[in-house]
């Protein structure tokens, strides 16, 4: 049975975690923590780490970027192993989660569906066969409350696609104004923000005279919640180092 603690318990990928794993045979919540404390769960919610007593073999984060350095701490003082969800990471805080990654399993993905990993390998086969010749340009679409933008998944898409090229590609983030034809070295990532879209990602390839579109659409959050689950299990009693989903699928 592997014991969990739901950090971000509160909020909507939280409470999806929380309702899954309530029904796994193989899990057991033991604990949130939240910004607010709340009686509403059937665990005790703490608005600390430091007052958490319950034994955890994982945290699944969902929470905000803000959170990590308490979620570190509490990880490598507990030795327990980290599911970060969370997205919206500045480079400092992507190094510090590097450094962690030596002393605890760390988990680390910007999206959990089965279907996104799998698109992020069919674009780097779509960018290395089609080559020079196609521009790549990523569209991603979410609910109006997501606070990061572009989001996680297309960084991790533009990441795929650029591999094909030896990194060798510039990220452009949107287009306004006057801005004349466009580089051959450009990716170019759009984000788009409306109404309760769970998360939709589009990898456009423009040749001449065609198009090919490799898309993937999430269509409820359990999605993500599953893969967080099936994560946690695959990181308990696992050595310290970083793990992503293509570990767990394999
Ligand atoms: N990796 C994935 O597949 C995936 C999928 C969905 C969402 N996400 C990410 O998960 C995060 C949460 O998404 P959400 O839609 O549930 O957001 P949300 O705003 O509904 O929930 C976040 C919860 O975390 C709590 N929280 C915020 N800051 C905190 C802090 N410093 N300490 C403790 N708790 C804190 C909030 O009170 C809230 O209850 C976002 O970064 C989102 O991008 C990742």
């Amino acid at each position: 049975m592997v014991s969990i603690l739901i950090s971000g318990i509160l909020g909507h990928m939280g409470k999806n975690v929380a309702e899954l794993v309530a029904t796994d045979p193989d899990t057991v919540c033991v604990a949130g923590v939240d910004l607010h404390a709340a009686n509403s769960c059937n665990v005790p919610v703490y608005t600390s780490f430091s007052d958490v007593t319950e034994h955890v073999d994982v945290v699944i984060d969902f929470s905000s970027a803000a959170n990590l350095d308490n979620l570190l701490a509490f990880a490598e003082k507990t030795g327990c192993g980290v599911v970060l969800a969370t997205t919206g990471y500045s480079e400092a805080q992507l190094l510090q989660i590097e450094q962690a990654s030596k002393k605890i399993p760390l988990f680390k993905t910007a999206n959990l569906s089965v279907g996104i990993n799998l698109l992020q390998k069919l674009v780097r086969q779509a960018a290395a066969f089609l080559g020079e010749s196609f521009d790549v340009e990523i569209i991603e679409r979410h609910h109006n409350l997501k606070k990061d933008a572009p989001s996680g998944t297309a960084f991790m898409l533009a990441e795929s696609v650029n591999q094909a090229f030896d990194g060798e590609k510039q990220f452009v983030y949107g287009r306004q104004g006057l801005i004349g034809a466009r580089d051959k070295s450009e990716i170019g990532i759009h984000a788009v923000r409306g109404g309760t879209i769970v998360g939709e990602h589009e990898v456009m390839f423009a040749g001449e005279d065609e198009i090919l579109t490799l898309s993937h659409s999430a269509r409820s959050k359990k999605v993500f919640a599953a893969g967080a689950v099936k994560a946690a299990k695959f990181l308990c009693g696992k050595p310290a180092g970083k793990y992503d989903m293509q570990d767990v699928l394999a």
